[in-house]
């Protein structure tokens, strides 16, 4: 059972309500944190082994489909070294379990709710970076209470990627999602696999965040009265400051960010470049070579490091060179180091071509094809966090009507993303689509932008151009500030793509779990020859008794 839409309105008004005290003491120091873990007692960066999230397993798998299923479940894990953690997560693990797809198979989970904890509310999972029709996108309204359960379907028909799915429920997304709701999901297509690029063991899901912990070895969730969420330890794929042993030859990286407030600005002690070669659309169509770059909430980036400039024995530490306007901490300058420990032990898909897709269609996309612009200002507004003056409650509160824009199906449009602040920094995240940063203050893009991407990192008195074609699909879709303490308070609201789409909220809404029909049906198994023959011995021979009953 999901929330009548007058509950929604209900809670969401009680929310917004409770929004306005807090907000005056968002501008004041950081409020200090009792119980929290003191920085002298952290581990030291560098001691504990890197490790890579667990790869999903399909339940089944048919001819088209494969189908999985994923509880989010609360469990106690040690992250830090002889402390335990509760975390919330998909399948009771943090990152959660890696669903690997490939274009042209789709991919059904069913997604049940059994985190139970009085701080916790709902949930709403999004594939972020999957075009999904409106129903399976992760509306934040649409929500899953603890004991209901909802099939969430994807096409894959995008090219090979990096994804992420993670919490998206309304004004609960950064709880959530701190708590341990996100995980990788990586597509796959033929282009990308016959490029000679890393691949295998070679080929590496690696997701940053940040988090604080209390001497109990809780996670502490402080948003400095609905401001922003800054941790002392920096994890990669859950563990703190980890090392990761490496070969001399090219590792290819997926870079995830899935700090709730934290950018980093992500360099190589070496000094050495590194080579970016995918951002959130996939492969770029040329890989561009990077000093550092800046690296906001829910980004990806895939870079390759050539670990065959350095010798045996030689460490190579990820730094972190520290964006402005976030909270630093004494070891949030690194993020792991790479400790080169042997020679290649496998040299193919050892390169980087020149080309890797020409092709992408987001970035063939040019300006003159526009048929409108639209102008978003992000912005601190009446103490809320707003998009052209409105939040998320304004969406409510119109029944789900109120939109920042309603583009035509496949219309291509520029928009302006604006912060006039110098205060804060702003990742906006336009769901559905892939866009191409025209510029950024008048100036060309990073070179590291230049490949299709679904979130612009939008920094201090930036105003970012983004071109993209509105579609496949029509409906309700979410843009956001991906810092998710802004996005819960209230930077959220949504545009709709053409009219007549299938209702968020109402096309398919969560169920109780005792109400659950089967995922799968599995066809009947075809029966033997000798089987089949039995059977039509059994049919004549009924045939015959009854024939004979009629005389
Ligand atoms: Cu990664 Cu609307 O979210
Ligand atoms: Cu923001």
């Amino acid at each position: 059972m999901k929330l009548t839409r007058r509950e929604m309105l209900k809670l969401s008004l009680l929310g917004s309500a409770a929004l306005f005290l807090p907000v005056q003491r968002a501008a004041q120091t950081q409020i200090s944190i009792r119980n929290r873990l003191p920085e002298s007692a952290l581990p030291k960066p560098f001691r504990t082994p890197f490790t890579v999230p667990p790869v999903a397993k399909p339940v089944y798998k048919s001819a088209t489909t494969d189908y999985y299923r994923m509880t989010m479940r609360n469990s106690k894990v040690e992250i830090l070294p002889g402390l335990q953690t509760e975390i919330w997560g998909y399948e009771a693990t943090t990152p959660g379990p890696t669903i690997v797809a490939d274009k042209g198979r789709e991919v059904v989970v069913r997604h049940t709710n059994e985190i139970r904890n009085r701080n916790h509310r709902w949930t709403s999972v999004h594939l972020h970076g999957n075009a999904s029709l409106p129903q399976y996108d992760g509306y934040a309204s649409d929500i899953t209470k603890p004991g209901e359960f909802k099939d969430y379907h994807y096409p894959n028909n995008q090219p090979a990627r990096t994804l992420w799915y993670h919490d998206h429920g309304v004004h609960d997304t950064a709880r959530n999602a701190y708590m341990g709701c996100a995980a990788f999901y990586i597509s796959h297509d033929k282009l990308e696999r016959s490029l000679p690029i890393p691949k295998g063991e070679y080929d590496v899901p690696l997701v940053l965040r940040d988090a604080t912990f209390a001497t109990n070895g809780s996670l502490i969730f402080d948003d400095q009265g609905e401001s922003n969420l800054y941790g002392d330890v920096i994890l990669a794929n859950g563990k703190p400051w980890p090392r990761m042993k490496v070969e001399r030859r090219k590792y290819r990286f997926r870079l995830l960010n899935a700090g709730v407030s934290r950018s980093f600005d992500l360099a190589l002690s070496s000094d050495e470049p590194f080579t970016v070669i995918g951002t959130e659309g996939g492969l770029m169509p040329e890989p561009q070579e990077v000093g550092n770059m800046r690296f906001g909430m829910a980004e990806r980036y895939e870079i390759v490091i050539d670990f065959a400039k350095y010798k045996v024995g030689d460490q190579i530490v990820l730094k972190n060179l520290q964006p402005k306007n976030n909270q630093e901490f004494s070891q949030t300058d690194v993020v792991m180091r790479f400790d080169v420990v042997a020679e290649a032990s496998d040299k193919r898909n050892n390169q980087i071509p020149s080309e890797l897709n020409p092709e992408n269609h987001t970035m063939l996309l040019d300006e003159s094809q526009a048929v409108r612009t639209r102008k978003l200002r992000f912005e601190r507004g009446n103490g809320l966090w707003q998009i052209n003056g409105q939040t998320w409650h304004d969406v409510i509160a119109s029944d789900y009507k109120a939109t920042v824009g309603n583009p035509g199906l496949n219309d291509v449009e520029i928009w302006e993303l604006e912060n006039n602040s110098g205060g804060w920094f702003h990742p906006v995240h336009i769901h559905l689509v892939d866009f191409k940063i025209l510029d950024r203050n008048g100036q060309p893009p990073e070179p590291y932008e230049l490949g299709a991407k679904d979130v612009a990192y939008v920094g201090e008195n930036e105003t970012v151009r983004v071109l993209a074609k509105f579609g496949p699909k029509k409906g309700k879709y979410m843009i956001h500030c991906h810092n998710l303490v802004h996005e819960d308070h209230d930077m959220m609201h949504q545009f709709e793509v053409g009219t007549g789409g299938p209702d968020p909220i109402e096309a398919d809404p969560a169920q109780p779990l005792s109400e659950a029909e089967p995922l799968f049906t599995k066809p009947k198994p075809k029966p033997s020859p000798k089987a089949r023959r039995r059977r039509q011995l059994r049919r004549r021979r009924l045939r015959r008794r009854r024939q004979r009953a009629v005389r």
